[in-house]
């Protein structure tokens, strides 16, 4: 397992799993090098698409389905995703290729990483739905949110930016409010129950929100970033 600067990788299980089908993999060998990031170099989204008007970026967009809904409603907007599992990858690649998006680039791997490359207030949205919930209390370690990963996410947002993060586990709703409303830099936007029991009308479902596995319904929580912090 490869050690990184903010430790190993934990959060997620697996990098691969089935097999993948034939033509999601020649999309990893073509598609994919035409729209790789690589965060070993500070990254530089104004030469990604010079006419963006805005930056979105996605941690463990899974199969896709979301990132590739978003970018196809707003091709204005540069939108950046990361993902270790190829499988999700590859799935992304086809939903990529189907809707011919031209606005989209990847990282295939730890998104601290690419957080790591992004320059400070780049960001416009970031979107967090549905992360591996680890629900055992023992492995409350793995999550995504922890306090390092909200520092990193407040730096990359623009002020006036915007967060949404949405779970089905009531225990990762709580500790991720409890985390983010801990840091100075984030406000929860919510003014009343349905801003957050009711999917956002630019929400486009998951795959893994559809197979309903967590313990209460989905929530949807936003956050902006204060202009001031
Ligand atoms: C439960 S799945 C949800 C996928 C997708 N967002 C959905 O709702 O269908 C969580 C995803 O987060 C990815 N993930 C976990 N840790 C990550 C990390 N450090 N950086 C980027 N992605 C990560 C996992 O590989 C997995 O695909």
């Amino acid at each position: 397992m490869p050690q990184h600067p903010h430790g190993p990788l934990r959060s997620f299980g697996r990098i691969k799993a089935r097999p993948i089908k034939s033509r999601q993999a020649s999309l990893l060998e073509t598609l994919l090098p035409t729209i790789a990031l690589d965060p070993s170099q500070p990254i530089d989204l104004l030469a990604l698409k010079p006419d963006a008007t805005e930056v979105w970026l996605e941690i463990g967009f899974g199969g896709g389905e979301h990132l590739a809904a978003q970018a196809e409603r707003r091709p204005d907007v540069l939108v950046l995703g990361a993902e270790p599992f190829l499988n999700g990858v590859a799935s992304a690649l086809r939903h990529i290729e189907a809707a011919a998006l031209t606005n989209v680039r990847l990282h295939t791997g730890d998104a601290r990483d690419l957080l790591a490359a992004l320059p400070d207030a780049s960001l416009d949205r970031l979107f967090i739905l549905f992360p591996d919930p680890w629900p055992k209390q023992r492995h409350h370690k793995r999550r995504l949110i922890q306090p390092d990963l909200v520092a990193g996410l407040a730096r990359v947002l623009k002020p006036g930016g915007r967060l949404r993060f949405a779970t089905d586990w009531a225990n990762y709703a709580d500790w991720t409010l409890e985390r983010i409303m801990r840091a100075p830099e984030f406000v929860w936007i919510a003014q009343q129950a349905d801003d957050w029991r009711v999917a956002p009308a630019d929400h486009a479902p998951t795959r893994y929100e559809a197979k309903k596995l967590g313990d209460i319904a989905p929530v949807y929580l936003e956050f902006e970033r204060s202009p001031t912090a």
